[in-house]
Formats: C-alpha cells, structure tokens, sequence
C-alpha cells in the first residue's frame, strides 16, 4: 500500500521544469541588456554616474526611451566577458539619470517648450 502523497510525486519534475523555465525567462537577454565593450570607458570599477557622462540623455551615446529606467547600471550589464558586478545597495535613480530625462518627463518638458497650452504642474 502506498502512502497518499506519494501518488503525487510524478508532478515534481514538471514542477522543476516550470521553475526552471520562468528562471530562464527572468534572466534572459529581454531583462539584463546588452554586455558593455570591453574597453577602459566600461571598467567595471567605476561608479554609474561615470557612465552617464557618456549613456545620460544631454551626451553622445543616450539609452533608448525604451531602456528599463534604471540607473543601477551593474545590476543587469555584465562585462565583455559576461560576469556580472552587481553593487549592493546601488541607486536606482541617479542625477543625470532617468528622473532629469525630459524624453519621459512631461514636467520637464513644459518648462523647456513655450510655456503656453496645458499648464499642468507636477
Ligand atoms: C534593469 C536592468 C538595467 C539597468 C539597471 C540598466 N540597463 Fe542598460 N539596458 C538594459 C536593457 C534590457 C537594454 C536593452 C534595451 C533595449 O533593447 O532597448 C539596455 C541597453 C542599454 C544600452 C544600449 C542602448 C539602448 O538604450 O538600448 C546602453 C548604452 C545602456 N543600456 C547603458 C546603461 C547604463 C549606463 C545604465 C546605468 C546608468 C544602465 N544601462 C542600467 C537593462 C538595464
Ligand atoms: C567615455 C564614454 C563612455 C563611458 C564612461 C561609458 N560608456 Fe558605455 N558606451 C560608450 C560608447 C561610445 C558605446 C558604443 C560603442 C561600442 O559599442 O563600443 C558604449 C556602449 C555601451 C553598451 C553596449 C551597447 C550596445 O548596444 O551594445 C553598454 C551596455 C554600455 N555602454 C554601458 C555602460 C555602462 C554601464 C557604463 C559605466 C560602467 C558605461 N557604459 C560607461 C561610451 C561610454
């Protein structure tokens, strides 16, 4: 006579199979980005507001509208090699980052244009 559970068992390698899949899923290429260059602009020592003098939106090379809006760079670039560097405790939001961007910020976008038309604050 077998006991009750055991009559369930067969579901656990789907079950680790899910688990498996949705890990794979969250940790793809859709969430991390693309890998920084290997060069010295992109050594991993430096801190993330080093990297938006170059990737911020007023510089040469700005992220997407698109991009996570994120300014814990080391959470989700790995190196050229594809080692991440997470820094614990790194700022989500950084000045010069996504909260100054006026791309997504309709407020910010007011102040610069004309100043007539809608007139919403915050
Ligand atoms: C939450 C994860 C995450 C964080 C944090 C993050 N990125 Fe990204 N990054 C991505 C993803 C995903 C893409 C690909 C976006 C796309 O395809 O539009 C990307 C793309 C990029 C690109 C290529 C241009 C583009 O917009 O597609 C650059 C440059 C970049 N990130 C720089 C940075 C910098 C600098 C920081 C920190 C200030 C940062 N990222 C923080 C996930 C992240
Ligand atoms: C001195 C300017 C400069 C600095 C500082 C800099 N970057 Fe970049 N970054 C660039 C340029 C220019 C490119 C595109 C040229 C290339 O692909 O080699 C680039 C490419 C990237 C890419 C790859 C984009 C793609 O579509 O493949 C990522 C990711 C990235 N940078 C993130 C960062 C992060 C994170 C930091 C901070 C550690 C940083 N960058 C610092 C100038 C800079």
């Amino acid at each position: 006579m077998q006991h009750p559970a055991k009559r369930h068992l067969w579901l656990l390698p789907i079950l680790v199979l899910a688990l498996f899949t949705v890990l794979w899923l969250a940790g793809g290429d859709g969430e991390s980005g693309p890998r920084m260059p290997g060069d010295a602009d992109h050594d991993p020592g430096q801190s993330e507001a080093e990297c938006l003098v170059c990737h911020s939106h007023q510089s040469f090379s700005p992220r997407s509208v698109q991009h996570p809006r994120r300014d814990d760079c080391y959470s989700c670039h790995t190196d050229a090699e594809g080692r991440l560097h997470p820094r614990l405790g790194a700022p989500t939001e950084l000045p010069g980052g996504w909260p100054d961007d006026p791309r997504l910020n309709p407020a910010l976008q007011d102040s610069r244009s004309t100043g007539a038309g809608d007139g919403g604050h915050g």
